[in-house]
């Protein structure tokens, strides 16, 4: 059940050496291309890092808060095009990285979102711009996320629950 995955789901920073497969990776990717976007509009676009050296510069495009990104099998990073989804390119690119990670739940992977919007790294440059250059991605692309993923070297507790009253409303606020 959908309820299952939801509880399963955790943010995980420590990874096993243990491959993702192609095949895992592939069931990951098509599910992110089935995320809905704005008026339907052609935004996304995703770039797999499954390489160590570059998984290592990519650790640092933000002072704290990515360091877990090295030690990740892969990276997924999700990108959307804002010249395509000029207001929503932030909201296409969340809802997507979302699918990924529940996706990735659902065959037994974790993953971690390192969140890439206003962040600089230790000498100042923003974190969007250190990830362009290091992946030669354009200008016109939003860089919203980097997803780490891989198989989970901790044993997550179940997620904590919110108290269902007080967090939902009913007809007024
Ligand atoms: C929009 C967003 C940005 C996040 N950015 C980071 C981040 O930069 N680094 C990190 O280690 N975790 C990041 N996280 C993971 C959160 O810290 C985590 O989801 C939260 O603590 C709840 O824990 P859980 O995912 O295990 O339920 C981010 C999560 C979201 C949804």
């Amino acid at each position: 059940m959908f309820l299952d995955l939801c509880k399963k789901r955790r943010s995980i920073r420590k990874f096993t050496d243990k491959e993702v497969s192609d095949e895992d990776l592939n069931y990951i990717l098509n599910c992110a291309l089935l995320s809905p976007t704005a008026k339907n509009f052609d935004s996304k676009k995703y770039i797999v890092v499954r390489n160590k050296d570059t998984l290592l510069k990519l650790s640092t495009f933000k002072k704290v808060n990515s360091g877990f990104l090295k030690d990740a099998n892969l990276a997924i990073v999700v990108l959307t095009d804002k010249d395509i989804a000029v207001n929503t390119y932030s909201q296409d690119a969340s809802i997507s990285a979302t699918y990924i990670q529940m996706a990735a739940v659902d065959l037994g992977l974790s993953s971690c979102w390192a969140n890439v919007l206003e962040q600089k790294d230790a000498k100042g440059e923003f974190g969007h711009n250190v990830i362009r250059n290091i992946l030669s991605i354009p200008e016109n692309y939003n860089v919203e996320c980097v997803i780490g993923i891989g198989y989970a070297n901790v044993i997550p507790r179940e997620k904590k629950e919110l108290d269902f009253n007080e967090h939902v409303h009913f007809e007024k606020f």
